[in-house]
């Protein structure tokens, strides 16, 4: 195992999670540099007997249009794909949010927020 910031503790609390929700900005049409990488360094789960089946993204964009979630929703994808059992469950994309404090002007992004949050079981 590699000695970086993912530790076996860490590992072990993803395998024993019921579900996973990766959450980032777009940054050119992509998931973060630091998420790619999280991601990727989350590999040994591959081979490990994990719990979560449930995949959740949340994610924000400057741009308003669903066509900029398409790339995050397929690096996702990707994941999903590769993790045998999981699937993309819900997906939050708020667009429009470019300057600090934005998010809180959006009352409709904090109710759909709660909403796919209430329907998870064992949530809300
Ligand atoms: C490096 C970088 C690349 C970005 N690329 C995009 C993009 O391709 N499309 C878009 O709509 N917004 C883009 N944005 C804007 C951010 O996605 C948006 O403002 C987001 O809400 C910022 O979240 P943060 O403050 O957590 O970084 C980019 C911002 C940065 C800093």
């Amino acid at each position: 195992m590699l000695k970086d910031d993912i530790t076996k503790e860490m590992l072990d609390d993803i395998c024993n999670s019921d579900i996973i929700v990766f959450v980032t900005p777009v940054y050119y049409y992509t998931v973060t540099g630091q998420l790619k990488t999280f991601i990727d360094r989350m590999n040994p789960i591959y081979n490990m007997d994990y719990k979560f089946k449930d995949i959740y993204v949340i994610s924000t964009a400057a741009e308003d249009e669903v066509r900029t979630f398409k790339g995050i929703k397929e690096d996702i994808k990707g994941f999903v794909d590769c993790y045998e059992g999981t699937k993309i469950k819900g997906t939050l994309f708020a667009g429009g949010l470019e300057k600090p404090n934005d998010a809180k002007k959006r009352d409709d992004y904090m109710k759909m927020a709660y909403e796919m949050g209430s329907k998870i079981k064992g949530g809300l």
